[in-house]
This record gives C-alpha cells, sequence and structure tokens, in this order.
C-alpha cells in the first residue's frame, strides 16, 4: 500500500480557476458540426436542426467555451459564405479535409447553438488564406451595432444585436506544413499584429490570443514564441498551445508522462512570454489559451484524415477513448487547474465525433466516451481558487522521466459556496494508496460527494452497443473528521472529493 499526504491551506492560493479551461471545440471537420451538433431530419433535432440529445450532453459535460470554426479548416474558410439565406449559400472545397463544405451551418447558427449550449464562442479569424481585410469585416458583421455595411447585413440576416464575440484567435497553428498558407514566424507575427490592430479598432473590449506553436516538438518551437510576441505583445492577450497525448509504447507508466510533458511546455511558454515582457520592462503578462488539446494516436491513418471524392461529413479521426485515455484526460486536467495562473483558456479537442467526448450516429443515439466523465467532474466541481499543493508521494521513472509522482492532486476552495473539491489521481499500476489531506485554515468538514473512475480493463470503452462501461462509481472508502480527509485510492484510479463546511 502506498502513502501519500497532501496538505494545502486556504490562504495559499495558486489562483482563482478561470472556467474558460472547461472550453472544447467544434470544427468544420469529419462529422463534427453535420452529424454531431447538427443534423436536420435527426429525430430529437429542433427547428434550428441541433440535436437536442448532443446539447443535452454538452450541457452535462459542463463546457463553458467553444472554439470555432476550426482548426485547419479556417485557413481557408470565407466567413461570408456562411451567411445569409442558406439556399443562396456555396458549397465549397475544403482543402484542409478533402471534403466539401456546404456551408448550411455558419456563424449564425453556431452563436445561436452556443446560447442554447450555454457556452460563450471563441471565435477564429482566418490568417491563411486571408487577412487584416476579412478579419476587420468579420467582427464588425459579428460586433458593431448597427449603420455600417457588415453590421446591417447582419440584421438583415435576423440578428439585430450584435453578438459581441469576445475571444478570437489570430488564425491556427500557422507553423505547420499542412497548414493552408503556412507563414514563417515573421511573416505571422506581422500579420498577426495588423489584425489584432484593425479588429481592436473595429471593438477595443475583445481579447485576443496570437498562435504559438502547433505543438512541443515543432522545429521552430521556442523561437517562434519569441518573435511572435516580440511583434504582438502590446496588441495581444493570450498565446495558444497545442498539444495531442499518444500512447507509442502502449505503456501507461509511460503514457502517464505525457503531462509532466505539457507542464513542462506550459512553463517554458511561460518563461518565454516573460522574457518578452522583462526586455519590455512590461508589467503586462501574457496568458496561455491551451485551445486545443486531447489524446489522439489512434485514428491517424491517412483515410482517418482525408477520404478520396471530396465527401460531405465523412468519418474523419474518430478516436475511441478507452479508460487509460481518461486517466490521462484527469491528469492533464489536474495539471491545468494547477497551472490556473497562466493558463487562463483550454478547449479539449473536440466535442463530439472528431476525437469527441461525445459519439452519435446518424439518425441514431449519442453518448459519452470514457473521456467524458474525467472532464464534466471537473467542469461541475471546478470551482473557486487552486490552492496550492504539499504533496508526499513516492514516484517512479521512466525513458526520459526521471521521477514521476504516483499522485497527481489539484484542490480547490470554492469561497462562494465553501465547497472544497479534491482531484487525485493514483498512477501506480499496482499499488492501492492510502491518501491523508489536510485542509487547513477551512474549518471543521464534512463529505458532499465521493466518486472514483477506474475499470480492471485499461482498454475497456464505451461504445454504441455498451455506452456506459467506463462511468464513474461512488467511493467506498472515504472519511472526513475535522479538517482531515482521508481515503484509500485504487490503482490506477481518477478520483473526486467534496467537502463542505460542518
Ligand atoms: O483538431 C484536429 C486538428 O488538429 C485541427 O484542425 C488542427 O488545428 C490540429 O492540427
Amino acid at each position: 500500500m502506498l502513502t501519500s499526504t497532501v496538505v494545502v491551506n486556504k490562504e495559499f492560493v495558486i489562483s482563482p480557476l478561470d472556467r474558460r479551461v472547461f472550453g472544447t471545440f467544434v470544427e468544420h471537420m469529419g462529422r463534427c458540426v453535420y452529424g454531431g451538433i447538427y443534423e436536420a431530419g435527426h429525430p430529437t433535432a429542433d427547428g434550428n436542426g441541433f440535436r437536442q440529445d448532443v446539447l443535452a450532453l454538452t450541457r452535462e459535460l459542463g463546457a463553458t467555451m467553444v472554439r470555432y470554426p476550426g482548426g485547419n479548416f479556417l485557413s481557408g474558410y470565407n466567413w461570408e459564405d456562411g451567411v445569409g439565406p442558406k439556399q443562396a449559400r456555396p458549397s465549397r472545397l475544403d482543402l484542409a479535409w478533402g471534403s466539401t463544405e456546404s456551408n448550411e451551418f455558419g456563424t449564425n447558427e453556431f452563436v445561436t447553438w452556443c446560447k442554447a449550449a450555454g457556452v460563450e464562442p471563441m471565435f477564429a479569424v482566418n490568417l491563411g488564406t486571408r487577412g487584416p481585410d476579412q478579419a476587420r469585416d468579420f467582427i464588425e458583421y459579428c460586433n458593431h451595432p448597427a449603420g455600417t455595411r457588415y453590421s446591417d447585413l447582419r440584421r438583415a440576416h435576423g440578428f439585430e444585436q450584435p453578438h459581441g464575440i469576445k475571444f478570437w484567435c489570430l488564425g491556427n497553428e500557422m507553423d505547420g506544413p499542412w497548414q493552408i498558407c503556412q507563414k514563417t514566424a515573421t511573416e505571422y507575427g506581422r500579420v498577426a499584429q495588423e489584425t489584432a490592430k484593425v479588429m481592436r479598432w473595429v471593438d477595443p473590449g475583445v481579447q485576443l490570443a496570437v498562435c504559438g506553436s502547433s505543438n512541443h516538438s515543432m522545429p521552430s518551437y521556442g523561437h517562434w514564441e519569441q518573435e511572435v510576441l516580440e511583434r504582438c505583445f502590446e496588441h495581444v492577450d493570450f498565446i495558444s498551445l497545442h498539444q495531442y497525448f499518444r500512447n507509442d509504447a502502449n505503456d501507461i507508466r509511460t503514457y502517464f508522462s505525457v503531462i509532466e510533458d505539457l507542464d513542462s511546455f506550459i512553463k517554458e511558454v511561460v518563461a518565454i512570454a516573460d522574457a518578452v515582457a522583462a526586455k519590455r520592462r512590461s508589467p503586462k503578462r501574457i496568458m496561455l489559451s491551451l485551445d486545443e488539446w486531447n489524446v489522439w494516436y489512434k485514428a491517424h491513418t491517412p483515410a482517418d484524415l482525408r477520404q478520396p471524392g471530396w465527401p460531405r461529413a465523412p468519418r474523419l479521426i474518430e478516436e475511441v477513448y478507452n479508460f487509460e485515455d481518461a486517466l490521462i484526460v484527469g491528469g492533464v486536467l489536474i495539471t491545468l487547474m494547477n497551472n490556473a495562473d497562466r493558463v487562463k483558456a483550454a478547449c479539449l479537442a473536440q466535442l463530439v465525433n472528431v476525437i469527441g467526448a461525445i459519439m452519435t450516429e446518424a439518425g441514431g443515439p449519442a453518448w459519452r466516451q470514457t473521456i467524458f466523465h474525467p472532464f464534466s467532474q471537473a467542469a461541475r466541481y471546478g470551482h473557486g481558487n487552486v490552492l496550492r499543493t504539499h504533496t508526499h508521494t513516492d514516484s517512479y521513472a521512466v525513458a526520459n522521466h526521471l521521477k514521476l509522482d504516483y499522485l497527481l492532486a489539484s484542490v480547490l476552495h470554492d469561497e462562494n459556496s465553501g465547497r472544497c473539491t479534491v482531484f487525485a489521481l493514483n498512477r501506480s499500476t499496482t499499488d492501492a494508496m492510502r491518501l491523508s489531506v489536510e485542509l487547513n485554515g477551512l474549518g471543521h468538514r464534512s463529505l458532499v460527494s465521493a466518486s472514483e473512475l477506474h475499470h480492471a480493463d485499461l482498454k475497456a470503452e464505451n461504445t454504441r452497443s455498451s455506452p456506459d462501461a467506463v462511468n464513474p462509481s461512488g467511493h467506498a472508502e472515504v472519511s472526513v473528521k475535522g479538517t482531515h480527509l482521508q481515503a484509500k485510492l485504487r490503482p490506477l484510479s481518477w478520483n473526486v472529493f467534496v467537502t463542505q463546511p460542518v
């Protein structure tokens, strides 16, 4: 049996958690939009064609913000194609995914869907085939009240009030050779700088995220962040990070190390952003937007990425998640919460079908993938201040990582409700763990709920025929006395304990 202790103090706060870290992502790709959130004719579809079963699961997932419309799709997208009367909208070739885009669903449909889902839209402007001119038109269409060409066009399309979209991404993964109109850091830095300026002149209230590297392994990583921020520092609020996690060694002990890799990635980008600030003697801090993250390595064949014949809404990268993937997602969420001082937005990519937390069948059911569960629990209980944890736990080593703690934990205190929640991952493959958490400064407490996500088979999946194979259950071995929480964590388990003042 392993023994781990965690000590927190109400006064020792990393940061209030920004609820935008529970964002997700809808791209015009595969069956994410068409057959995912939108399927006219589906038995649950409303008058807008929005699947109500998917909407209900989106609310249950607890997503706070949804990024749209891409992804790689963005870099060839003309926003004008997706507004106005549907019968007049053109079908276009989507070069990013080799598909035909009908444009039946566009900006106004997405904003309407976000209202129904109770989420904030996060929009992006195309800096691949397009640039500042179209970005200023698009933000005028979305956010300007009235009396100009594009604001009046929006009103003519039935949206009298401006959409008031606050969060905008300046392009997508512009460093990647796969991107439509890839750019060097210098080229991108210049166009992002000028685009940010004109967007802010149209609407000074927006928040802007500049593209960081497409992932931690890009050859230009580091240099890219530095050059882009040197140019855009005064004009943007966020730099983006994207990271997809792989289980290449098919070994859970090694697979867990992607969590530490992400933690390093975050801290390195913070260091670069702060070095740019320091050279300017600026107190401004650029925040991080991890606006694409997930497990993605199984559905990665050429056929997963592109199919011949320019199909409409083909099955692309429909990763089926298993229990071990859910443990990784749980561990990543703990890391995001523990970096709450700098990670102020994050998007699980994607919401439905395409590396989705939710899966659907055309005309059929929708169900929760395994990774749905840690995300929905973190989104439900992740409120308030993230407390600094002082942890004693054993560790193990795998190649390139000298020390991986068996216990990963995050503790949040919500001053409004008084609730204090402990998220704990036991990474031991063999040993149960006796966990002891000392909640100092929080008064005597009682247990509100305790749950465990565990399965005997790491490869267990949720499927159409077995949608609840991997599901959280009540926790049998937990007690709270005074300020002290004690629990026994099974090997390979993700656990959530919620307490309140007595
Ligand atoms: O989420 C799938 C794709 O992954 C996105 O379109 C792109 O930004 C990333 O490479």
